[in-house]
């Protein structure tokens, strides 16, 4: 792993500059600055983040670079540009 454990690390979560520690999940790095909405519900529109915390529900799934992948379970890494998800009720995504 990079860095030592701990130490900070430069992120962006749509496009706002963010702070990570080395070893920190990018979903807690998230949660750490106070941001707890990560995605919208196909459904409702309503606001989705972290839930189960280990993988599972997929409710914290976000975008980093192309892919689409669960905050809780990607450590958060230096330069990592994440991005919410608008999932519109048509199936769109923004
Ligand atoms: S919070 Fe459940 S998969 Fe991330």
């Amino acid at each position: 792993m990079p860095g030592d454990p701990g130490s900070s690390i430069d992120f962006c979560f749509d496009g706002r500059p963010m702070t990570g520690r080395v070893g920190q999940s990018v979903a807690i790095a998230l949660w750490d600055a106070g941001i707890r909405t990560l995605r919208r519900s196909a459904v409702d529109g309503g606001p989705r983040g972290m839930f189960c915390a280990i993988g599972i529900c997929q409710e914290c799934v976000v975008e980093i670079g192309d892919v689409r992948r669960p905050a809780c379970t990607t450590l958060v890494r230096a330069g990592m540009d994440v991005r919410s998800i608008l999932d519109l009720p048509s199936g769109r995504a923004r």
